[in-house]
């Protein structure tokens, strides 16, 4: 459970503004007394995450996802309630004594293996066995300050450096499971010898991993990356990300890279909203994240055939989450590293800021090698484009797209339009299964009305304390014991800080998401709460006759049979005088 009182979490939770809290990880706009944006946590275009700052809350009416700052941060994140409270802490500037357990079931030897070996590393390429090394990262032209910002190390030529400097700190099964470290027949040695050494960060900055990379020798592998791990997944992190995820958020643009030398690179002149996927194209994982760093996405690959490839794929897994991005193609096969090198920072900034919509690209990778004045090879492009058209949902881009594609084919704009078969694409999955269920009977219908209004106000929760007797749906019975209770201990109702009660209980705070959906006014007079009351008490007693009735058909003791009818109508009796 917590281990800070409610009153300390509401010491930190109060430091900062949920309005800055989400928008450091999400674009928000001020419409009205609320701010809205696309929410994070299903797939989606529309802004349908509401952000209060009256309550310091937010709700999706889509998915439904509710919570306060912290509920937010761990959502995002994927963190423990206890670090999600101690990144608000920092944000707010609250000194907090939390030992924090990151990732409970993660191996908390490692991060700091991977920290240790980067000192270690950092060290030799100061020393005179890094002078080689450090020739030939100025030869391109990374200088001291940059490889300083990168932890760039150096692993130098020797067996067996990380297991003398480690091994007395570190049991030897971690550092197996590190990659650092291997076993061979002669004894433990170091993975990596002679190498450029970069670490790799996971998207809270803590390196989880290394690529190192061949310099004096034009044998072996050009990079080699340490095995992945329970805490490094190449397919799930974007190298660069803890440390652009705030420049992307201002620029509101996010670039992604191929390769982390284009990253750096590309730091050296100043553009420092990007990332790699450090290897083909962007996983499903990795577009989710991209997605969630900025509006305008560029991606920005390598400009050989391989990098055109990746970017086709690429382009469609961010069409997948309805993201569209842009492209920038470089000549002469360049990476954005070698490009830079040769045409310098402004025509990069150049390049950069004059992207090509993602129909330019594909027009233009598609007609690659086609000869168009056979129609054979005519036909094929066309109906490739056509095809590429059916996953494209702005209708201003087809048209335009149709227009050049009409141009080069000599076919008719209205002809080409009649062949495109849109595909049905199944709506938002989760709006349809997230759906509030639509309450069955008035008296469900009044149980969340009511709990919506105590969820707000304490007028609400007096009206059910001098009312209501039982709750029929389970986990609204639940919700409204939890705010009871709330409401005994601090003696109102503040949403965010019963929020804080609900941190351990995934579906209670589903419900109060459910309930927030509802999106009724703000405030309900106490007539009109007490109305609601009301209901909720007939569907009590109806369901208390209901069930003496069935006892009394179930039963052929004569007695028994007079003594239910007795208590049926006395119940009869109270429901006229309590509900009417
Ligand atoms: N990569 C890898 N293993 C390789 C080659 C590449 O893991 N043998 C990954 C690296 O993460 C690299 C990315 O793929 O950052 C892009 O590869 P590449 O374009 O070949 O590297 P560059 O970024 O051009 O690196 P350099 O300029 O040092 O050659
Ligand atoms: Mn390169």
């Amino acid at each position: 459970m917590n281990l800070l009182t409610q009153e300390q979490l509401n010491n930190i939770r109060t430091s900062v503004n949920i309005v800055d809290v989400v928008s450091k990880y999400i674009p928000l706009a001020h419409k009205g007394s609320n701010y809205w944006g696309v929410c994070p946590f299903h797939s989606d275009t529309n802004p349908s995450l509401c952000v209060s700052p009256d309550k310091q809350i937010f709700t999706c009416f889509v998915c439904h996802k509710t919570g306060n700052a912290f509920n937010f941060i761990m959502e995002f994140e994927h963190v423990s309630f206890q670090e999600a409270v101690k990144k608000v802490a920092d944000m707010g500037n609250v000194k907090v004594d939390i030992n924090i357990k990151s990732k409970p079931s993660i191996n908390n030897n490692l991060y700091k293996i991977y920290e240790d070996t980067n000192k270690i590393y950092q060290n030799n390429m100061n020393t005179t066995f890094g002078s080689e090394a450090k020739k030939y990262l100025f030869d391109r032209e990374i200088n001291d300050e940059i490889i300083k910002e990168f932890g760039i190390g150096l692993s130098i030529k020797a067996r067996d450096v990380l297991v003398k400097g480690l091994s007395k700190k570190y049991e030897m099964k971690d550092l197996l499971e590190s990659g650092l470290i291997i076993k061979t027949e002669s004894g433990m040695i170091d993975a990596y010898q002679n190498r450029i050494m970069f670490p790799l960060w996971d998207l809270e900055g803590r390196i989880v991993g290394y690529s190192g990379r061949i310099y004096d020798t034009k044998e072996g592998s050009k990079y080699i990356n340490s095995k992945e791990s329970k805490i490094f997944k190449k397919g799930e992190l974007l190298y660069n990300y803890h440390r652009s995820r705030d420049i992307c958020r201002e620029l509101d643009t996010v670039i992604v890279m191929e390769g982390f030398m284009d990253v750096i690179a590309s730091y050296k002149v100043g553009v420092k909203n990007t990332v790699a996927m450090m290897g083909t194209a962007v996983t499903k994982y990795q577009a989710n994240l991209i997605k969630r760093m900025a509006s305008n996405i560029i991606l920005l690959f390598d400009g050989d055939d391989a990098g055109a490839k990746a970017t086709m794929r690429s382009v469609d897994e961010l069409l997948e989450l309805n993201v569209t991005p842009k492209v920038v193609r470089l000549e002469d096969n360049l990476d954005p590293d070698e490009y830079i090198k040769k045409y310098g920072k402004d025509a990069f900034i150049e390049k950069i800021n004059n992207p090509m919509n993602i129909m330019d690209f594909k027009l233009s990778y598609l007609k690659n090698g086609k000869n168009l004045t056979s129609d054979v090879e005519k036909a094929s492009y066309v109906n490739d484009i056509l095809h590429e058209l059916e996953h494209i949902n702005d209708d201003i881009l087809i048209e335009l797209t149709l227009k050049k594609l009409s141009l080069e084919s000599g076919l008719d704009v209205e002809f080409l339009k009649s062949k495109i078969v849109k595909e049905e694409k199944p709506k938002e999955k989760v709006t349809e299964t997230k759906k509030v269920d639509i309450k069955t009977t008035k008296y469900e219908q009044a149980e969340a009305t009511l709990l919506y209004y105590m969820l707000r106000s304490s007028d609400a929760i007096n009206v059910y304390n001098d009312y209501v007797t039982n709750i029929r749906i389970q986990k609204y019975r639940f919700l409204a014991r939890n705010i009871l209770q709330f409401y005994k201990e601090f003696g109102k109702i503040d949403l965010a800080a019963f929020l804080d009660t609900l941190a351990f209980n995934q579906e209670a705070l589903d419900t109060v998401g459910e309930i927030q959906s509802l999106n009724l006014k703000e405030d309900m007079n106490k007539d009109d709460l007490i109305e609601c009351a009301k209901v909720i008490q007939e569907g009590n007693y109806k369901d208390a006759i209901k069930a003496l009735e069935e006892q009394m058909s179930n039963t052929d003791n004569l007695e028994e049979k007079v003594k239910l009818s007795e208590e049926i109508r006395k119940l009869k009796v109270r429901r006229m005088k309590d509900v009417k």
